[in-house]
């Protein structure tokens, strides 16, 4: 199992893998997942429903996801090193885009949102989990006083992003599932607003 399976462990027991499970078989058409890392979505995707899958990172692990594919021979993705910032896709190339904790460390999230925005079709949908900062305090105020040393250690990762927030500012509507974990995990679906930015 790799180090980072291990660490999420029971972060999935608690409730992270019940999402996936929820929101990644609503993938459909042709899909783009950002930042697969090592794969802990590939269980959870319906193969029926999808007629080509991209696996795009940034740091592609490329031995570990090939080994976990094995399991799962119906989605023969492509499988891609690039950075969700510039995606090298035309518009409206997708029906869906899925990340999973990865806009924590994504250092320009803007412009990965809207290169998101760039290659979703029109009626687009995009599924995803994201670790945000607590809404609870004084969890919220200790994730903004941890961030800075944290984001050190763990690739740039910040541990006080309002990603749903950020979203919906680039014209997502969103419907959003109950968050987990004292409102550190969120995650649901979303579609471009007619009247998108
Ligand atoms: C914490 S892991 C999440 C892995 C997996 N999606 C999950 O749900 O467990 C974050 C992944 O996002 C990737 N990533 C981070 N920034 C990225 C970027 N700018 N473009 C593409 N991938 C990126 C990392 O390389 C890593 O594999």
């Amino acid at each position: 199992m790799a180090m980072y399976d291990l660490f999420m462990k029971p972060f999935e027991e608690k409730g992270l893998k019940g999402l996936r499970k929820k929101l990644i078989p609503k993938a459909r058409g042709s899909v783009l997942e950002i930042g697969p890392g090592t794969g802990l979505n590939l269980p959870y995707y319906d193969p029926e429903k999808i007629s080509s899958l991209v696996l795009m990172d940034r740091e592609l692990n490329r031995r570990v996801l090939e080994k976990k594919l094995q399991g799962y021979p119906a989605l023969n993705p492509d499988l891609r090193e690039e950075n969700v910032t510039a995606l090298p896709y035309p518009e409206a190339s997708f029906d869906t885009v899925i990340f999973t904790l990865v806009f924590c460390t994504v250092a320009d999230a803007t412009k990965g949102f809207k290169e998101i925005k760039r290659v979703l079709k029109k009626d687009g949908k995009i599924i995803f989990i994201e670790h945000i900062r607590p809404e609870t305090e004084p969890l919220g105020k200790t994730f903004d006083i941890l961030t800075p040393l944290w984001k050190r250690l763990a690739k740039g990762c910040h541990l006080n992003r309002k990603t749903e927030e950020h979203l919906q500012s680039l014209g997502f509507q969103l419907e959003l599932e109950p968050k987990l974990m004292q409102s550190i995990f969120v995650g649901g679906t979303g579609n471009l607003k007619k009247t998108a930015p």
